[in-house]
């Protein structure tokens, strides 16, 4: 039974640490409403399963969670295996590390864009250079800017613009290295077999790299981010420091680059962040999405009870947001107010408009439409963040305000050739509200996204990214 497994872990957390525990259990309280508690317990993590992704076997506030054994997933799965798989990725990307967490560690490069194409720029502890764009002046396929598809920003309701980084770890950079200088076939999947992975590591080891995240296979990542100065509390949220473009507002229709000094350094509030990697037999990847408790609120959606009943949960937007004004409508969200110039780097508003917040809500909660047959995932992704969140809710860690939305993948490993393949899997309405916020629904002449998929379909496991390939590490 739920309810004895979650005080049980409340129990032996509440025995396990030394920190008083103020029974202020951080759970998202507007997409987590309390009758959420009731969840039946489609998909659960114990406190010693979730103790087990810590190094120090516990759960414990700002502890290092190890990164998911990607190649040893297990063939024969469940969909709860793919969303543990994703939010311990999340966990351990976002744990701390050296000179920030491990996103800022070197298992990771930012990718930056220039008129030569995408570069791997190196983490190096303690050094502040992640520089991140709103748009740049090259083409929306690869320049993370705007929004993708159309280059659309969203203004959050404290004034803040989002930011957009785009990441990938060591094994994904060798894999595009070693196929850029012809030791892999381009034709080759992203690494996700025994032999797949061993020669990506042995043409590193060549190089004088080694893979200490090997097992995590390789890993692709998007980031949304506001100023943390404009959110109510910073210590809610993951924080980096960055450089970011500086604008001038020219008017209430034009935001101009700053031509003396064009970029400016913040510390930046993470809002969303999309986690894309390949487990084994999986050469699709697993496309999850994450997102802070207090980005938007969720549109009515359906989930299963312990009691066996299927309940709906009303849209209800009262509450603190950074993208919704409290008590907002769904009429009138969602409409794109600015866009950014992919010339002149500029915030332009769009036609009619200026420049200002508007609001955006969650338009398919945990990936799928908000109708009662959407129930069974649901509860799936409301069970596991339910326990995560509680326990880290209750040792204080900063990443129980973070939420997995969901996840999708194909059954048997193929590639989707579009979003409406059969063999897709788990969310298969997935978007990140910071991320895809005008491509939730039909809307201004934008198709519908019809989740990761309706943009990152391909033939091949590779042209799923948009990265792929980008310019090479540096060898000898
Ligand atoms: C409207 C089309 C669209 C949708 C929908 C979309 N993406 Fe993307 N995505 C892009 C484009 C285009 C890029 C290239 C960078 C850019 O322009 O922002 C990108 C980049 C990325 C990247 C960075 C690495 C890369 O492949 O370039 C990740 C990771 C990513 N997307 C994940 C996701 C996930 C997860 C979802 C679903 C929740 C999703 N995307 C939905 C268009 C889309």
């Amino acid at each position: 039974m739920r309810i004895t497994r979650r005080l049980l872990a409340a129990t032996a957390l509440a025995a396990s640490t030394f920190s008083p525990v103020h029974a202020q259990v951080q759970t998202p309280v507007q997409a987590f409403p309390a009758n959420l508690q009731y969840t039946n317990a489609a998909c659960s993590v114990s406190p010693k399963e979730l103790g087990n992704w810590f190094v120090s076997g516990r759960v414990s506030k700002g502890g290092f969670v190890t990164f998911a054994n990607s190649i040893a997933f297990p063939a024969q799965n469940t969909t709860c295996d793919f969303y543990k798989w994703a939010h311990q990725m999340f966990l351990w990307i976002s744990s701390p590390a050296a000179g920030g967490v491990v996103l800022e560690s070197p298992a990771f490069f930012d990718i930056n864009f220039d008129a030569q194409g995408g570069h791997y720029i190196p983490n190096t502890a303690g050094v502040a250079r992640h520089s991140f764009a709103v748009r740049g002046t090259k083409t929306q396929s690869i320049q993370p800017g705007g929004q993708a598809g159309g280059g659309d920003t969203v203004l959050s309701m404290n004034g803040s613009l989002v930011y957009f980084g785009v990441h990938a770890n060591d094994v994904y950079a060798w894999f595009n290295t070693a196929v850029s200088n012809k030791v892999i076939p381009t034709s080759a999947p992203f690494p996700n077999t025994p032999a797949g992975l061993a020669s990506v590591v042995s043409y590193a080891a060549g190089q004088g790299a080694s893979l200490p995240d090997a097992n995590a296979l390789g890993l692709e990542l998007k980031t949304a981010w506001v100023d943390a100065a404009t959110v109510p509390n910073a210590a809610d949220y993951v924080t980096i420091d960055a450089t970011v473009p500086n604008y001038v507002k020219t008017s209430t229709a034009l935001w101009t680059i700053n031509k003396q000094s064009p970029t400016v350094a913040k510390t930046l509030a993470l809002v969303g962040i999309h986690i894309v990697g390949a487990v084994q037999g999986h050469p699709e990847m697993v496309w999850a999405t994450f997102e802070h408790r207090n980005n938007a609120p969720n549109n009515s959606f359906y989930f299963n009870t312990l009691f066996g009943s299927t309940v709906q949960v009303p849209y209800n937007s009262t509450g603190t947001w950074s993208f919704m004004a409290s008590g907002g409508t769904q009429s009138g969200a969602l409409v794109p107010q600015m866009t950014i110039d992919p010339t002149t780097g500029n915030v332009v508003a769009t036609n009619g408009n200026t420049i200002r917040q508007n609001n955006v809500y969650r338009v398919n909660p945990w990936g799928n439409a908000p109708t009662a047959a959407s129930a069974v995932n649901n509860s799936q992704l409301i069970s596991l963040n339910l326990d995560i969140l509680a326990m880290l809710g209750l040792v204080g860690d900063v990443r129980a305000n973070y939420m997995q939305v969901g996840a999708v993948w194909t059954s048997d490993g193929s590639i989707p050739a579009g979003p409406t393949a059969p063999a897709l899997r788990g969310s298969l309405l997935l978007a990140n509200t910071t991320m895809e916020t005008y491509h939730q629904v039909v809307t201004q002449g934008k198709s519908a996204s019809m989740g990761c998929f309706g943009c990152h379909f391909s033939t091949t496991s590779t042209g799923t990214s948009h990265l792929f390939p980008i310019n090479p590490l540096p060898t000898k």
